[in-house]
């Protein structure tokens, strides 16, 4: 049954979707459950609140000196996969642990307003998603939640993507809260362009395809921007990669939602969640002459058979709009919609084809996604507005400084891994752990081997000093004995009994 959760709805866009679930073999029962939190963290007048929704699963919580372990939810509808299998899961063993999973506000079911229209928007923003959190937290510790089983407990929180940031700023929000925390492929640094997305993206095609698959796209881009200036060559165009409708040639505003949503997305979709194997596969695809001769011809074959292309490719920007200014909480489009807010007033992270060093020409500019946020919210939501909050977040936050007590993965092949910590950002209190060929939220899954190198050592590795700091117990584990970059040294260093 919980393979059920492995089938994701091809029509919610990348960035906002649920890392894979783990496989799941527990058999524990979770409960689903809810908390009434404060719409406004930052006003003691404004008393309102909404109920947010929680997974709970207490099959290792014992009598006395039980934790918590938090799965953090992030721009996503919460499953309860993340509490039944994953590295969050494995925590919660090894520590005795409540395992929780916790869904963001305005995401899933939990829902403070009663549409997303951008007056009732105003209340989302990771600052008060983390006075969620914290709410949460002191409620959990409180006698109030299970007869005050967990007043002394300690506080693990494990998150990936914007869900690793939360864990990263949770850390350095409210320390007293959080003893320890793992961000895996989480963005740290606020950035409105965001070029090496496509750059990292480009480099694992080459990495684990080839260079002729980048050729090919290459080619196959200069084609077709070449025939999108005329009626017959959009047509061809439209016709090769099954379009919803005909592009309209010469209309900029189209030819980049093509683009973005049948080309760069679709790549993106492939290397983002990437397993061993997928890139090399599709990339065999891309370059085999025998499907055809011509490079666009291969390429739309390959486009075209992916699940994230289905039914038909949308070409049309004013149908982009019309759907994600639905206010509807149950519109198709309405958590791409939250996301898209967060990213206009928040982060930016526009994943353009600004940079030389990818094959997608200048399709998907950064004036296209200015547009969106106009289009989406209104005139206000501006490129000013943008900036602003940009710098808000970053003062705020700190950018790539890592506050100690955080743990944290980059994975090479994962395209958000330039606006989070690298190696170089490493300190002995926050070690950043570098996987060559992990991809986005690799990590935070279970520690079933996978073919991916280094990935189960720094998953062992992160457990043990994740188990110590909140425990004060070290497990033992075998997994030293392997270095994975000449910055754990530095972390290793710190386990008394190494
Ligand atoms: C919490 O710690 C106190 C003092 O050490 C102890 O008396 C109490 O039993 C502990 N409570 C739980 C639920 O572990
Ligand atoms: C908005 O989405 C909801 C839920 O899918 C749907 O019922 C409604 O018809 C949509 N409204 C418009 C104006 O398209």
């Amino acid at each position: 049954m919980w393979l059920l959760f492995l089938i994701l709805s091809p029509s919610l866009a990348l960035f906002t979707r649920e890392p894979p679930p783990p496989l799941v073999t527990s058999r524990a029962t979770v409960q689903e459950r809810w908390l009434n939190v404060d719409l406004n963290h930052f006003d003691a007048s404004n008393t309102d609140t909404f109920p947010m929704r929680y997974y709970y699963n207490d099959e290792f919580v014992q009598v006395n000196n039980s934790n918590i372990v938090i799965f953090v939810g992030g721009e996503w509808a919460i499953h309860p996969g993340w509490v039944s299998a994953g590295l969050a899961y494995e925590l919660g063993n090894r520590t005795s642990s409540a395992v929780i999973y916790t869904e963001h506000r305005y995401y899933g079911q939990t829902r403070p307003s009663s549409t997303t229209s951008l007056a009732e928007l105003r209340f989302l923003n990771v600052d008060q998603a983390l006075g969620d959190l914290a709410q949460f937290i002191e409620h959990v510790k409180s006698d109030a939640f299970e007869d005050g089983k967990f007043r002394n407990a300690s506080v693990g929180l494990v998150g990936c993507s914007y869900a690793g940031s939360m864990a990263t700023w949770m850390r350095l929000a409210y320390p007293h809260l959080v003893d320890v925390a793992f961000s895996d492929s989480g963005p740290l640094y606020a950035q409105e362009d965001f070029p090496e997305y496509l750059e990292v993206i480009t480099e694992s095609l080459v990495r684990q395809g080839s260079q002729a698959c980048v050729d090919t796209i290459s080619l196959s881009i200069s084609t077709m921007v070449e025939l999108l200036k005329s009626d017959a060559g959009a047509r061809e165009v439209s016709s090769l990669f099954n379009t919803c409708t005909e592009i309209r040639p010469n209309v900029s505003l189209d030819i980049s939602t093509f683009f973005w949503y049948g080309i760069t997305e679709t790549f993106a979709e492939l290397v983002q969640y990437a397993d061993p194997g997928d890139i090399t596969a599709a990339c065999q695809t891309i370059t085999n002459s025998a499907i055809s001769t011509v490079p666009m011809e291969r390429l739309a074959a390959w486009v075209t058979n992916r699940t994230w292309t289905q039914p038909c490719i949308e070409p049309r920007y004013e149908e982009v709009v019309r759907k994600h200014t639905n206010l509807s909480y149950d519109a198709p489009d309405a958590t791409m919609r939250l996301w898209t807010y967060q990213t206009c007033v928040e982060y930016g992270w526009y994943q353009t084809t600004s940079s030389t060093r990818q094959p997608f020409l200048s399709t998907v500019p950064l004036e296209y996604f200015h547009q969106m946020c106009k289009d989406f919210f209104s005139n206000d939501t501006n490129v000013e507005l943008l900036r602003s909050g940009i710098k808000r977040t970053n003062l705020l936050f700190g950018g790539m400084r890592l506050p100690d007590h955080v743990l944290s993965v980059a994975g090479g092949i994962d395209p958000w891994s330039p606006m989070g910590p690298n190696i170089t950002h490493s300190t002995p209190l926050a070690p950043v752990y570098f996987i060559p060929d992990a991809s986005h939220c690799m990590a935070v899954g279970s520690t079933a081997p996978r073919d991916v190198e280094l990935l189960r050592e720094a998953q062992q590795s992160i457990l043990d000093n994740m188990t110590l700091k909140m425990t004060g117990q070290p497990e033992v584990s075998s997994a030293f004995t392997f270095m994975i970059t000449p910055i754990l040294l530095l972390a290793n260093s710190l386990i008394i009994f190494v």
